[in-house]
């Protein structure tokens, strides 16, 4: 993998922890927070630069009851994993591509940002101090949260005068367990146009939980959500693709749509399976010509979708060995744990 100027040999001495793993039963990782060793902190004044962060013991932070993040939502996070190869080295996905993405979102939240050095910087010295949390191969991943706020205090709505940006970490396994039937959802929207839809602000996440909530009530996973012209946008943390004869669809990611670095991949290498992946709108109804969806994102990696319910008519696709969504899985995880050779140089070292 590719060195990253700016990276510091980590502060802390993790020696006692090289080689070994921490004590928790590997073989039943979900997607939940299982605490670290350390985090990383750095924080910056308003027109100014972070300066160099330190790793800390992972655990609770002081906030100003008036910070901007807590009242007004000026506030960014990443997802990235790390992975252990067969042989013992640690992976990291494509951790430039997350840095410049925070600093879009930075410009878009009126926020500093961390240059692309310093934000991979403490991706790797979070990873390293936390070593013996990145499960066995096999057993799942290390799930990384760069966090970037306002922590200055307001009052007035406007810009904090300074920012926080924290890095943490957690082992996970499957973000989705088992099948993934959706619903498509026609009361609520996740973004509009000229919102923060395009952007991994965290004020889009809590306004999913209903629409989340009501599907599962009603005995589905997961929604797909529409904009106002019906064509079909992204599940609540994913990315979308249908799969028609020979093509690929997904939509365009015009400022109401997460660019997700998956997504990206997978454009990237489908034409290595004789696929060519088409970004344009797609209106809702086609979902009735697709033989294959599948949902890509950090969390879930790719994940191919049992059924979509639209307007009480559930269209089922197909699943398992030999679809598309299955070979592009196998060969997203073979590139991201090392087992299939890394040709487009995504993969950074640790
Ligand atoms: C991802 O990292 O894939 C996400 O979309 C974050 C999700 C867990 C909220």
């Amino acid at each position: 993998g590719a060195e990253v100027e700016g990276y510091n040999e980590p502060s802390v001495n993790s020696s006692h922890v090289n080689g070994e793993y921490a004590k928790i039963n590997w073989d039943v990782l979900g997607f939940g927070l299982i605490p670290t060793d350390y985090m990383y902190i750095m924080n910056c004044s308003k027109d100014q630069h972070f300066s160099q962060g330190t790793l800390t013991p992972f655990g609770k932070i002081e906030v100003n009851p008036s910070s901007g993040i807590l009242n007004y939502g000026q506030g960014l996070f990443e997802g990235l994993k790390a992975h252990r190869t067969a042989n013992g080295r640690i992976l990291l996905f494509r951790p430039e591509e997350n840095a410049m993405r925070m600093k879009v979102g930075a410009k878009r939240m009126c926020m500093q940002a961390p240059t692309v050095e310093q934000f991979v910087n403490a991706v790797k010295q979070t990873v390293h101090s936390n070593k013996r949390w990145v499960p066995p191969p096999g057993k799942g991943a290390m799930y990384i949260r760069p966090l970037l706020m306002g922590s200055g205090p307001v009052l007035g709505v406007a810009p904090a005068s300074e920012y926080t940006f924290i890095t943490y970490a957690s082992p996970v396994g499957n973000y989705h367990k088992g099948v993934l039937n959706l619903i498509v959802e026609e009361k609520f929207r996740r973004a509009i146009p000229g919102g923060t839809g395009g952007v991994k602000a965290v004020t889009n996440y809590a306004i999913i939980y209903k629409p989340i909530a009501e599907a599962k009530a009603k005995g589905f996973t997961d929604v797909l959500f529409l904009n106002a012209e019906k064509y079909i946008e992204e599940v609540s943390t994913t990315n979308i693709f249908l799969v028609k004869g020979n093509e690929i669809l997904t939509p365009p990611t015009s400022g109401t749509i997460l660019p997700g670095i998956t997504r990206k991949s997978i454009i990237e290498i489908t034409h290595v399976l004789g696929y060519q992946v088409k970004e344009r709108a797609i209106p809702v109804g086609e979902l009735f010509d697709a033989e294959e969806v599948f949902c890509t994102g950090t969390a879930v990696g790719v994940n191919s979708v049992n059924s979509i319910t639209y307007q009480d008519t559930r269209i089922a696709y197909k699943r398992g060995a030999g679809t598309v969504g299955q070979k592009l899985y196998e060969m997203l995880t073979g590139i991201q744990t090392g087992r299939i050779e890394d040709k487009m140089g995504w993969t950074v070292e640790l």
